[in-house]
């Protein structure tokens, strides 16, 4: 029988454990130059650019609501845009799930745009269709398609959008950045247009195998109970598809004709498939650039010392690179539609 008190963050080792097994490494992938931080929204004020630093890297400035847990300098951004090339491979180039009619659409949000790739190729592909992708960093290249524009906004504020306007909403990776996903997916089904879409793409934060070669204390099997531990402590839940927080959410708020996939994303290029070897080494790729800038703000928030960070991160990129280590993750797509009026 199931033990009621068991956690997904039993048997979490302290930042001390990876001292006491050292390993060398080269931890110098942190980067910690700021990416050009002009934006041409008419909402930027120089306060945003007030970045805060923890231990040579930075974040989103302090802003309303916002608590956003990886880093937002060149290294994380890198990352992200790799990320972003793995979402599309893993969809055999598809930026979307939701059986939009491409031709119909008009208005189109993308919540948490990061460095913009989605919303970019987005409105690359569908020229009518009049894009806005938000987000609280100002990461944003400047030359975008004419159809496109970026806004600085908090998505777990109050939206500005007007009621029933966007054809089709993205929220891809916000995972441990949203204190109420009730009230964003209450926020997107006012936003969106009767009969509009809203689709969300949320990792796991636990990495797994199936044939043992990821145990529970090597450095990938901890990965995600350092992301639930250290994001309870300021109440942002990393276990959104551990609980189907999305497609509950979306319930809630009143979507109908709810769809889910769940996608297997290998670490590395070991499976045998050549299309999911491809993905593997795209996503290891995305990953071994800059795992710090993932997990230093959630290890720090659990009182882990820089050495403990780095040597953690020597086993995780050893690990990672290990042909012999099967690692994955779970991620789910879930879409929604808003009933026609
Ligand atoms: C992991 S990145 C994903 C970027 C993009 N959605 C993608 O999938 O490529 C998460 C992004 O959400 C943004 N973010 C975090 N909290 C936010 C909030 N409260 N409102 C708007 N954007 C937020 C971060 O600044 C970051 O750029």
């Amino acid at each position: 029988m199931a033990d009621a008190t068991a956690d997904v963050t039993d048997g979490i080792l302290p930042g001390d454990h990876w001292i006491q097994v050292p390993e060398t490494g080269n931890n110098g992938d942190g980067d910690s130059a700021i990416s050009d931080p002009k934006s041409s929204t008419a909402s930027l004020t120089s306060s945003i650019l007030d970045y805060r630093t923890i231990q040579g890297r930075t974040y989103h400035s302090e802003r309303g609501n916002a608590q956003y847990w990886a880093a937002n300098d060149a290294a994380q951004l890198d990352s992200m845009d790799i990320a972003h090339h793995s979402f599309t491979l893993a969809l055999d180039g598809k930026l979307f799930s939701a059986p939009l009619k491409d031709d119909e659409l008009k208005n189109v949000l993308d919540v948490g745009t990061g460095t913009g790739l989605w919303a970019i190729d987005f409105a690359d592909t569908h020229p009518q269709a009049s894009v806005v992708g938000t987000d609280v960093s100002p990461i944003q290249p400047t030359w975008i398609p004419p159809n496109l524009r970026f806004e600085i906004e908090d998505c777990t504020q109050e939206w500005t959008f007007q009621a029933d306007l966007f054809d089709y909403t993205h929220i891809r990776f916000l995972v441990g950045s949203v204190d109420d996903w009730d009230l964003l997916f209450a926020r997107a089904f006012a936003a969106s247009a009767p009969g509009g879409y809203v689709e969300s793409v949320e990792p796991s934060a636990f990495i797994t195998s199936d044939d043992g070669t990821v145990t529970p204390t090597m450095a990938l099997g901890q990965w995600g109970k350092l992301f639930v531990s250290g994001s309870r402590k300021f109440g942002r839940t990393f276990e959104l598809y551990e609980k189907g927080t999305v497609r509950a959410a979306m319930e809630k708020a009143g979507f109908v004709d709810i769809k889910e996939i769940d996608m297997k994303m290998p670490l590395g290029g070991w499976e045998s498939d050549p299309k999911r070897k491809e993905l593997g080494l795209f996503i290891q790729l995305g990953f071994l650039r800059d795992p710090e800038g993932y997990i230093l703000f959630l290890a720090h928030a659990l009182g882990w010392t820089k050495d403990q960070i780095e040597v953690y991160l020597a086993h995780l990129r050893k690990e990672l690179k290990d042909p012999k280590v099967h690692s994955y993750y779970w991620q789910k797509i879930v879409w929604g539609r808003k009933p026609a009026a």
